[in-house]
């Protein structure tokens, strides 16, 4: 049951908390060897992997590929992501995993064929980039190699994972769960069977994974909004604090006091006061100024 531990890093990057329980228990049940990552951003995902590697105390090595800049579905960034999570990662996980910073394409050299039995590809997110990086680390997939895409169910701003998982998943044995926009497992390595995985997955009630994930992803979420509600309610305290001071300033006082003598000497809606608006429009020259009366 370590799928039901709580995530160590969860940082405002929520787009992969909801897979993270599932994560846990696919790592646990596969034991993989090897454990590559190419898209990390904050590390949400790569992160939830060392953790299950590092508290199951598992034999595994793990890498972590980025340029960490962004593109142009996750935004661009600057160095600072970078260096957070190199702090948080070195400071728990550098004796098993280390973060290459390049891109994709350049990390390949580093992995030999049929080495990597556990990837999980999450970069940019056209149909033309993420068939790209399918391709191009196919090939390193070992003979027990599971292949992980997100993103599989999102359909807009030119997402076009689902469109490769239309046709991977006709060739390879594969998972798909819907929410947290779509999380794909695809059975390419010959010797994991497939079979087991998926019937040890339905052996839980249906929904489990999906309950699971939407807890963590909505306590994060009370988290932060609980965060913003702080911020803004010492905001509020600010503000109400300087409009308490403006109104204590001599100048203010003095105007309140002169718009309430206008209004005893010259009322509204009557003749003394047009005459009196005419006088002060006037003075100021007809240059259309804000009208103080
Ligand atoms: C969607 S984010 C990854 C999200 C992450 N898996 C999480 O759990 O939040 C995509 C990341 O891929 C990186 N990226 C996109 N294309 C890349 C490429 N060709 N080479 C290296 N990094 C790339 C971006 O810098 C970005 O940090």
């Amino acid at each position: 049951m370590y799928f039901l531990r709580e995530p160590r890093l969860l940082t405002d990057v929520n787009s992969w908390h909801m897979h993270i329980p599932f994560a846990f228990y696919l790592i646990g049940i596969l034991q993989p060897r090897l454990i590559v990552e190419l898209g990390t951003h904050r590390g949400d995902s790569y992160c939830s992997f060392l953790q299950a590697v590092a508290d199951l105390g598992i034999d595994t090595k793990c890498y972590a590929v980025d340029h960490w800049t962004g593109d142009q579905h996750s935004g661009y960034y600057g160095d600072e992501v970078y260096n957070e999570l190199r702090q948080y990662h070195d400071k728990f996980y550098s004796d098993f995993s280390q973060l290459l910073r390049m891109t994709f394409d350049e990390g390949l050299q580093y992995f030999s064929e049929k080495s990597i039995d556990f990837l999980h590809i999450d970069g940019e997110h056209t149909y033309e980039a993420v068939k790209h990086d399918f391709d191009l680390w196919l090939p390193k997939m070992s003979e027990s190699g599971v292949l992980l895409l997100h993103d599989t169910d999102k359909k807009d701003k030119n997402f076009g994972v689902y469109r490769l998982w239309e046709k991977l998943k006709k060739i390879y044995p594969s998972i798909n769960f819907s929410y947290g926009n779509g999380l794909g497992i695809l059975f390419v390595g010959t010797k994991i069977s497939y079979e087991v995985i998926n019937d040890i997955t339905k052996s839980f009630p249906p929904d489990f994974f999906r309950a699971l994930g939407e807890r963590v992803y909505f306590k994060k979420k009370h988290e932060l909004l609980n965060y913003q509600l702080d911020a803004t309610t010492a905001e509020l305290q600010s503000t109400t604090a300087e409009l308490h001071m403006i109104e204590r300033t001599i100048l203010w006082r003095a105007a309140r006091k002169f718009y309430f003598l206008v209004d005893k000497l010259f009322p509204s809606n009557t003749r003394r006061r047009q005459w009196y608006s005419l006088m002060v429009e006037r003075i100021k020259g007809g240059r259309g100024e804000h009208n103080l009366i």
